[in-house]
C-alpha cells in the first residue's frame, strides 16, 4: 500500500476513545459507586475541509467528545491524533501550538461571553495567549476585520455583549474562534439556543466561512435535520457510541440502524406521498442511564427489531450486508419503504 501523504491523511483521527466519569457517594469518605460512560469507544475521522455532523439525543456524550477533541480533558482510554500526533501526549509547548489550530464554538452565546469585556477584547483575547499571531500594533485592525468577516459592524468594537442580540453574540463567538486562523472548529450545538429565524443566518455564515477559509467542522446537533445541509458525513451517537456513520445520502436516504431510522421518522416529511417507513417508527421512552447501559446492543431496550443475540453480543460498527457504510446493528437493513396511503 502506498504511504499516505499529509494531504490525504485525516486531520483528526479518533481511536477507541473512552471517557468515564466516576460517580461518588459520601461526604467525607468519597466512594466510587459507579461510572458514567459518557464516551465509550468512539472511532472517527475528520478530513481536511469537511464537515462531520455528530448527532444524538441529549446526554449521549456529544459535548464530552467535543472537549476531548480539544484536549480540554484527558480520556480514560483511547487516542485523538491531530495530523498524526497524539494530542494527549504533547508537551506544553506543542499543546499550545495545537490550540491555535483547533477552536470551539459553544452552544450558549448568552453565558459563553464575559459580560464585563467589550466584544473587541473578547475577539482579541486569543492574541494575548498567542501574541505571535498579531503584533500589538495590528490587533485593533485585526479585531475589526474579524467583526466584519462575521457580519458585525466593526465600529461596535467597544460595545458589551448585552448590547447584542443572541445571533450577534454567536457571531462574536465565531469571530473569536476564527482569530487564530484555525484548521478545525468544533461547533457544539451552535444554533440550538437561538431563535429559529436567526438559526439559518448563523448556519449560512458558518458555511461561507468554511468555504472562505478551508475550515473543517465537527458539527454537533441533537437532531438529524439540523446538520443535513451542512454535513459531508454524519455520525449518529447513542449512549456514548457511534451507531452509524455515512455520507448524506447514506444516512438520510438509506439509514440501516434502527436508531437512525427512528430519529429520521421524527423529521416531518412535507409530501404525504413520499411518506413510508418514516411515519411508522416511534422512539419510545428515554435512553437508559449511561451509568449502567444495557448489555450487548445499547439500543436494544428501545428497538423493535431486538432478538436474543442483541442482549448477548455487542454489534460492531462495520459495513453490513448490502450496505456501503458502517452500522452497529446485528440486523442492519433498510426498512422497506411501504407507502401506506
Ligand atoms: N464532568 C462530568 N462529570 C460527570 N458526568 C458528566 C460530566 N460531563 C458529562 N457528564 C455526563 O456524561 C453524559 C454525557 O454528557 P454530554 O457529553 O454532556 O452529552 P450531550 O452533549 O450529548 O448532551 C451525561 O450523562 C452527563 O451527565
Ligand atoms: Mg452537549
Amino acid at each position: 500500500m502506498p504511504t499516505q501523504t499529509a494531504e490525504e491523511r485525516p486531520i483528526l483521527e479518533v481511536e477507541r476513545l473512552v471517557k468515564h466519569y466516576p460517580v461518588t457517594q459520601g461526604v467525607l469518605f468519597k466512594r466510587e459507586v459507579g461510572r458514567v460512560k459518557a464516551v465509550d469507544g468512539v472511532d472517527l475521522e475528520l478530513r481536511r475541509g469537511e464537515t462531520l455532523g455528530v448527532v444524538g439525543e441529549s446526554g449521549c456524550g456529544k459535548s464530552t467528545l467535543a472537549r476531548l477533541l480539544l484536549a480540554a480533558e484527558k480520556p480514560t482510554a483511547g487516542s485523538v491524533r491531530f495530523e498524526g500526533r497524539d494530542i494527549f501526549a504533547l508537551s506544553r509547548r506543542d499543546l499550545r501550538a495545537l490550540r491555535r489550530r483547533i477552536q470551539m464554538v459553544l452552544q450558549d452565546p448568552y453565558s459563553s461571553l464575559n459580560p464585563r469585556m467589550t466584544v473587541g477584547d473578547i475577539v482579541g483575547e486569543p492574541f494575548d495567549i498567542h501574541p505571535e499571531v498579531a503584533p500589538k500594533g495590528e490587533r485593533r485592525g485585526r479585531v475589526k476585520e474579524l467583526l466584519e468577516v462575521v457580519g458585525l459592524d466593526p465600529d461596535h468594537v467597544n460595545r458589551y455583549p448585552h448590547q447584542f442580540s443572541g445571533g450577534q453574540r454567536q457571531r462574536v463567538g465565531i469571530a473569536r474562534a476564527l482569530a487564530l486562523r484555525p484548521d478545525v472548529i468544533v461547533c457544539d450545538e451552535p444554533v440550538s439556543a437561538l431563535d429559529v429565524s436567526v438559526q439559518a443566518q448563523v448556519m449560512n455564515l458558518l458555511s461561507d466561512l468554511q468555504n472562505e477559509f478551508g475550515l473543517a467542522y465537527v458539527f454537533i446537533a441533537h437532531d438529524l435535520a439540523a446538520v443535513r445541509h451542512i454535513s459531508d458525513r454524519v455520525a449518529v451517537m447513542y449512549l456514548g457510541k457511534v451507531v452509524e456513520i455515512g455520507d448524506e445520502e447514506q444516512i438520510y436516504e438509506h439509514p440501516t440502524h434502527p436508531y437512525t431510522q427512528a430519529l429520521l421518522s421524527a423529521v416531518p416529511v412535507p409530501d404525504p406521498d413520499s411518506r413510508g417507513w418514516r411515519d411508522q417508527i416511534t422512539l419510545e421512552g428515554e435512553p437508559p442511564s449511561p451509568i449502567d447501559p444495557p448489555s450487548g446492543c445499547r439500543f436494544r431496550t428501545r428497538c423493535w427489531k431486538a432478538q436474543d443475540v442483541c442482549a448477548e453480543e455487542e454489534p460492531a460498527l462495520t459495513e453490513r450486508d448490502g450496505s456501503a457504510h458502517p452500522s452497529a446493528c446485528h440486523f442492519a437493513a433498510e426498512v422497506e419503504d411501504t407507502v401506506t396511503t
